[in-house]
């Protein structure tokens, strides 16, 4: 019997280290300083709610999740996620010693029949490995963790520019099937820049159920650099709230448009603001965040620039409307002025016949 059980434990110690050998995975290389908003793809495995989403990730404003995932703002809290579809989770990254965790969090409590393989693998759906979980919060035997323990989830992510593009770093755990191209192309990014970032060779280098780190192209904005928001990045297809949640900035199409901002009607709780200071922009009084007028071709827009302690910050822009033939062709220009009146009155004559019919 003794030998038996000698024998056993030899095996359950030789594949353990295979398992840890083969476990090894990258982390999100990350250097630079300060903090940033990430991204994780958490793909529940049973259905759930909006509501549970944000317990389990500690998130305070269920404005942010519907945020990073473009979901209207009037989605309620109880809001059924059906198990696999993949939710996106915002969080603050932060960068030390070269690779970017979750900063302060989330924080889970063990609970019943917990093992730190399931937390991983199951609860946070093999956005972490546990053994990330166990070094993060300094556990010396995997298999002892007690109901009630509190354990910091070090979940991977990012804030470097890729090819000084901004971008959002957004961790996407590989599904079986997955192949660089295709997660490329359903995340609008290239096969060489995944290589590059995650440091892989080819799609064998590709492990199921590990996340991998995926930069999502983000708007153009005109913040200041002195701003507190001056590293506001909004991701292709997500919203965000800014200037003490005055601002709502959306990303529509990061690859065509620039960040498009407006004021908010939230009410403010808690923050630093009583009221949202003025939003519009200097010089111009009926223009606001996010309006524009047009004179001819000539359009001026109002773009959010920014905050400080006191206010909201403004940029006024002037542009040529690109429906407008180019000023130098001044005959086409005429040209075309004419026919779009001649069409006009063509379209006119049946609807005034119609009008008297
Ligand atoms: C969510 O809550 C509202 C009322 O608060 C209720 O009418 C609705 O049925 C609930 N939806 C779900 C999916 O539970
Ligand atoms: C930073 O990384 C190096 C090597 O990767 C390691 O030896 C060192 O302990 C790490 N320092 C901290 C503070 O984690
Ligand atoms: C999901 O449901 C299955 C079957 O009921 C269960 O075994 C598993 O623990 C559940 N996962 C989580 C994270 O609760
Ligand atoms: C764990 O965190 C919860 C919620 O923050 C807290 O109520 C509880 O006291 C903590 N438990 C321990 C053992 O620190
Ligand atoms: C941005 O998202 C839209 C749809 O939401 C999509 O059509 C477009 O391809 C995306 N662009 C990039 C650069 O990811
Ligand atoms: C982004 O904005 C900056 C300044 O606002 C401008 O110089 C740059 O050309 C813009 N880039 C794109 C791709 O629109
Ligand atoms: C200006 O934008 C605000 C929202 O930011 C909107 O409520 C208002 O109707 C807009 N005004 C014009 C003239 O477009
Ligand atoms: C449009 O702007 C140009 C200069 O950029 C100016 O010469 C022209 O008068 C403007 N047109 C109108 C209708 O304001
Ligand atoms: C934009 O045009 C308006 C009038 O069309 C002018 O008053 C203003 O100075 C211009 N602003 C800039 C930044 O060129």
């Amino acid at each position: 019997m003794v030998c038996v059980n000698q024998v056993l434990i030899l095996i359950l110690l030789s594949l353990s280290a295979l398992f840890f050998s083969s476990s090894t995975a990258q982390n999100f290389k990350c250097s630079t300083p300060g903090k940033c908003t990430a991204l994780v793809g958490y793909v529940p495995h049973n259905r759930t709610s909006l509501s549970d989403i944000l317990n389990l990730f500690n998130i305070k404003n269920l404005r942010n999740l519907l945020g990073a995932n473009g979901l209207s703002i009037t989605t309620p809290r109880n809001y059924t996620v059906e198990a696999k579809r993949t939710i996106k989770i915002p969080i603050t990254c932060r960068c030390s010693n070269g690779t970017g965790v979750s900063y302060n969090g989330p924080v889970y409590t063990v609970k019943k029949d917990d093992g730190l393989f399931f937390i991983a693998s199951e609860v946070f759906t093999g956005l972490v490995e546990y053994e990330k979980i166990q070094t993060a919060n300094k556990i010396p035997n995997a298999n002892l963790i007690e109901i009630g323990q509190n354990l910091t989830i070090p979940l991977p992510c990012s804030c470097d520019d890729v090819d000084s593009d901004k971008v959002v770093h957004y961790a996407h755990v590989v599904q079986s099937g997955n192949s660089l191209e295709s997660i490329a192309k359903e995340f609008g990014t290239d096969e060489d820049t995944l290589k590059k970032i995650n440091d892989i060779a080819d799609d064998s280098k590709l492990i199921a159920d590990k996340p991998i780190d995926v930069p999502l192209k983000a708007c153009n904005s005109s913040i200041n650099s002195d701003s507190p928001d001056s590293s506001l990045r909004v991701a292709n297809g997500t919203y965000v709230f800014t200037a003490n949640n005055c601002v709502k900035c959306t990303c529509d199409d990061a690859s065509s448009t620039t960040l498009r901002c407006e004021q908010t009607q939230l009410k403010l709780v808690n923050s630093k603001w009583k009221t949202c200071p003025s939003a519009q922009c200097e010089g111009s009084e009926s223009l606001s965040i996010g309006n524009f007028t047009t004179n001819g071709c000539n359009r001026t827009t109002c773009t959010y620039a920014g905050y400080t302690d006191q206010k909201i910050l403004t940029v006024t822009t002037n542009d040529t409307l690109t429906t407008c033939s180019s000023p130098s062709n001044i005959a086409s220009r005429i040209g075309s002025s004419w026919s779009f009146l001649f069409i006009s009155s063509i379209h006119l004559i049946p609807l005034f016949l119609h009008l008297f019919q």
